[in-house]
């Protein structure tokens, strides 16, 4: 605990102050991450916006700083940079008032506590107020690293005319980032304008003192060489975060329908295809009926997960044809939410549809299920090209008629299946070696604490 830290460290105590974002992708990571500080020792404080707040409830220990983030609930959150502006605009002011206090507080006492501040790269009005307040902060970057050399090579490419990406290219190899071709970069389609002020925005202007990886040194060695290379400070890679430490219960910001466990325990091993598309990604009608259809036509048992409100214009399955929802039910069970860690271990689940966000993607490797890929943006068309081409342990889909449930059945049932699945026991037993005593993730935790010793 605390006193013995105190003890150990000749009375000298550190007070982590966690900026988290309101985002369940980054939430969770950052709630982790947290419980594992929090058992070394470390005080936390977890600042978080009004929006989306976790239960302080579910984490004893912890001090929770809701920041007034004043976002209106008609804000659009589809519309990603004014959104990420407004959230940090708003909880900027908060969070400086309430460290200048801290740190006022400890002028004229004996009781002082070092303040390192820990932020998500979203929250990045945290790492400039630590900058201005002299204090060090740590950046956590809950995705996957591969994204970074694409991010970061975008206003080169578009210099260079070769981004936006013209539809001949598509297919080709960015040499640059090979084996990542055009059509994997993120920002298709936006305005170009706002694709280089979204980059501007994310990338640190204060370097940080160091970085947090949710990922694996096996994983993504290239992309971890570069991120080291251009920062120049200690990059400690850290998943699964979600594996380091159980946190005390669920994160999660809906509420999980347990009922699909029992569901499951009555279906054959391996048979199930859990089909769900994170927390973010919202798809149209046309999308989700061929989406369903392909469920229905493979003839294999699944778990859909339909977050409500993720189909435009339906509050949840009302957009599906009746006749269909009789052949789903059938097969199949629909949920508004799941408790996606549980059902991933499963011993019923052969598959996982996803949007290959990189929680799912860490969870469905730690488990070593086999993945269906349907990428929306971001990193997930990144994580898409790995999980199918490199790590081999994915195939990427085309959510078209006639051709979904040729894939489901070549992932669940035939020998390419099989490979896969092959492929996602290996993947998983170095996971394993990496978290466990003397692994490279344990290794790097175990660095990560003696680095905020010594600030
Ligand atoms: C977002 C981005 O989309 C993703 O690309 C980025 O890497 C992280 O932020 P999200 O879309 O929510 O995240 O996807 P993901 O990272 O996969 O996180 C979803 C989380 O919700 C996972 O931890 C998953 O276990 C959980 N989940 C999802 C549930 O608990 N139940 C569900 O039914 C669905």
């Amino acid at each position: 605990g605390q006193r013995e830290m105190a003890e150990e460290h000749g009375g000298r105590r550190w007070r982590l102050v966690l900026t988290a974002s309101p985002l369940q992708g980054h939430m969770t990571p950052m709630l982790h991450l947290a419980t594992f500080l929090h058992s070394k020792g470390f005080s936390i404080t977890i600042a978080h916006s009004e929006l989306n707040r976790p239960d302080p409830s579910n984490h004893p220990g912890l001090t929770f700083l809701p920041l007034h983030d004043n976002i209106s609930a008609t804000l659009d959150f589809a519309n990603a940079i004014q959104f990420l502006q407004t959230l940090n605009d708003n909880c900027r002011p908060h969070f400086q008032e309430h460290l200048v206090q801290i740190i006022n507080a400890q002028k004229d006492s004996s009781d002082k506590e070092t303040i390192v501040i820990i932020y998500d790269n979203l929250m990045y009005f945290a790492g400039t107020v630590a900058g201005d307040l002299g204090l060090p902060s740590i950046v956590l970057r809950t995705s996957g690293s591969s994204i970074f050399p694409a991010i970061k090579i975008i206003p080169q490419l578009h210099q260079e005319g070769r981004f936006p990406v013209q539809d001949c290219m598509l297919q080709e190899i960015v040499t640059e980032l090979d084996p990542l071709r055009y059509k994997d970069l993120p920002f298709y389609g936006l305005p170009i304008k706002q694709t280089l002020e979204t980059i501007n925005m994310i990338m640190p202007k204060t370097p940080p003192s160091a970085y947090l990886w949710n990922t694996l040194e096996f994983l993504e060695p290239s992309a971890l060489t570069q991120i080291r290379d251009h920062y120049q400070v200690p990059v400690f890679t850290v998943g699964p975060l979600h594996k380091i430490i159980p946190t005390p219960s669920s994160t999660s910001f809906l509420e999980e329908d347990t009922s699909c466990i029992s569901w499951l325990d009555k279906q054959a091993p391996k048979s199930v295809l859990y089909v769900s598309l994170g927390s973010i990604a919202n798809m149209d009608e046309k999308v989700s009926t061929e989406m369903a259809w392909g469920l229905a036509n493979s003839n294999q048992p699944f778990l859909w997960v339909v977050r409500p409100g993720s189909v435009k214009g339906f509050e949840w399955i009302e957009f599906l044809p009746e006749g269909l929802v009789s052949e789903m039910k059938a097969r199949g069970l629909i949920v508004k939410w799941a408790p996606q860690k549980e059902v991933l271990a499963h011993s019923a689940v052969g598959g996982f549809w996803s949007h290959c966000g990189w929680n799912s993607t860490l969870e469905s490797m730690f488990e070593g299920v086999p993945m269906l890929c349907q990428p929306f943006d971001l990193d997930q068309k990144v994580t898409t090209r790995y999980l199918s081409y490199v790590w081999k342990m994915g195939v990427e889909i085309v959510v078209e008629r006639g051709e979904i449930e040729g894939a489901i059945r070549r992932v669940l049932v035939g020998k390419e299946g099989e490979e896969m699945k092959q492929r996602a026991m290996e993947i998983q037993e170095k996971v394993k070696d990496a978290i466990s005593h003397g692994g490279s993730s344990q290794n790097s935790l175990k660095k990560l604490v003696e680095f905020i010793l010594s600030l």
